[in-house]
């Protein structure tokens, strides 16, 4: 069976988690878009591993990791990521797969991200680790990708093209020195040495695993409400981070799709600037950020937090083609007095039952909430549904019937263990 997983909401859902579950059942697990803006945690007995670039699926043994065409590459961090798992004991050798089609993260990137960031009036609050610029020039047609690391020819080329315009740039618009050939040359050309046992035709690998009958997991980075298209624009990532982007970001044709998962949070976090419906009050949003330990697991930023918005989710199970659904954290939600889920939205005195595009509508309405009864704290670790509060069932079951989804999974801490299986 061939899966592709999406968070559904702005990223940070706890996607990880559900990717190393599944990669248990598969044979190969493929990134597909983004780069090191996403930051995924897998907690295996007492160790804390967070991925920024390498599919979690690493840490299975005998399992093919690739990073698709449509990711764009930090070699830095890659290679530091690397090194961390090969330090863990963990045996990579002819288990990740770079696709030579993947773009690279340059030092110019990094720095036009943020210097575009400081000159922006409305900041968007990205991470700073230049994913917007890369895919800008990619879509520009002056990226360079990791083939282009193997042949000094090329790579000397677009280089000293590169250079040539962005100089100007960093020099007229930025009062930026720019940057030198020569290092940023040596420094790529080392890379290609260091990952050309590992860079390959992913598109062709992956099209045969499924000839041969293989099951391959696509797991998604940041959330729908992130999507460059479908996302809350311009307070979005730079790719397609819905599920139509891990066909175009690994070169596999939707008829090969069998599967397509959406991860929640039982609440809605986000990172950055741009408009959040449900978002908490400042002093209760506080308390359940500590809670919740709502910090970003890449740049450390904290989150801003809110009540499930069941708005965003149902279109998100819509633009992606979600058939199961798993709920993170319900555990966050404990000891709640009430709690509440977001059925429509109000602006100006209309109703909106569909996620609004119009951004003055999206940063000035109001919720309309469902409040609920709220549940006890846990005492015992749950084994199955019928060993949660009643009122934190009702929950989950207004959570599925609003979204149009079956929840398959509900999550209460981030060990292995500590999931429900509803199947
Ligand atoms: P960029 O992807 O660094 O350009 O950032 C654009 C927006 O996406 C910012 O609001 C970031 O905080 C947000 N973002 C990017 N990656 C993630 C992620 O993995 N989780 C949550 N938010 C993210």
């Amino acid at each position: 069976m061939n899966i592709i997983l999406v968070g559904t909401q702005w990223g940070d859902e706890g996607k990880g988690k559900i990717i190393d579950i599944l990669s248990a059942q598969v044979d190969y697990i493929v990134r597909y878009q983004g780069g090191n803006n996403a930051g995924h945690t897998v907690v295996v007995g007492d160790r804390e591993y967070i991925f920024h670039l390498m599919p979690s699926g690493i840490l299975h043994k005998k399992k093919i990791c690739c990073i698709g065409n449509g990711v764009v590459i930090d070699p830095l961090v890659l290679l530091s990521e690397i090194k961390a798992i090969k330090k863990a004991g963990i045996d990579i050798k002819g288990r990740l797969k770079i696709s030579t089609l993947a773009h690279v993260i340059l030092p110019y990137h990094r720095i036009l991200d943020c210097l575009r960031e400081s000159k922006r009036k409305n900041k968007i609050g990205t991470t700073g680790r230049g994913i917007g610029p890369c895919y800008a020039d990619k879509i520009i047609r002056c990226g360079i990708r990791m083939v282009d690391l193997l042949n000094p020819e090329v790579l000397s080329e677009k280089l000293k093209d590169n250079l040539k315009e962005k100089n100007e740039i960093f020099k007229k618009v930025y009062r930026h020195s720019g940057y030198d050939f020569n290092p940023i040359y040596k420094e790529y050309l080392n890379y290609g040495k260091l990952f050309s046992p590992y860079v390959s035709n992913t598109a062709h690998l992956l099209n045969q695993a499924i000839i041969d009958k293989k099951d391959i997991l696509f797991e998604g980075a940041q959330g729908t409400f992130l999507d460059i298209d479908f996302g809350t624009y311009p307070f979005v990532t730079s790719s397609s981070t819905t599920s139509g982007g891990a066909c175009i970001g690994a070169g596999v044709s939707p008829v090969k799709i069998d599967k397509v998962i959406g991860v929640a949070k039982a609440y809605t976090t986000r990172v950055g600037e741009g408009p959040f419906p449900t978002e908490f009050s400042a002093g209760f949003g506080k308390f359940m950020r500590e809670r919740g330990h709502e910090f970003g697991a890449t740049t450390g930023r904290p989150r801003r937090c809110g009540w499930f918005d069941g708005v965003a989710v149902k279109e998100a199970v819509m633009l992606n083609g979600i058939s199961e659904l798993a709920i993170m954290k319900i555990d966050i939600l404990d000891g709640l007095k009430e709690v509440k889920v977001c059925t429509a939205y109000k602006y100006k005195g209309k109703l909106f039952k569909e996620f609004p595009h119009d951004l003055e509508v999206l940063t000035n309405l109001k919720p309309v909430y469902k409040t609920l009864a709220g549940w006890p704290k846990m005492r015992f670790k749950p084994r199955c549904l019928r060993d949660l509060h009643p009122n934190a069932r009702s929950y989950l079951k207004r959570l599925s019937d609003m979204v149009k989804a079956k929840i398959a999974l509900v999550s209460f801490g981030s060990d292995r263990k500590d999931t429900i299986s509803l199947d």
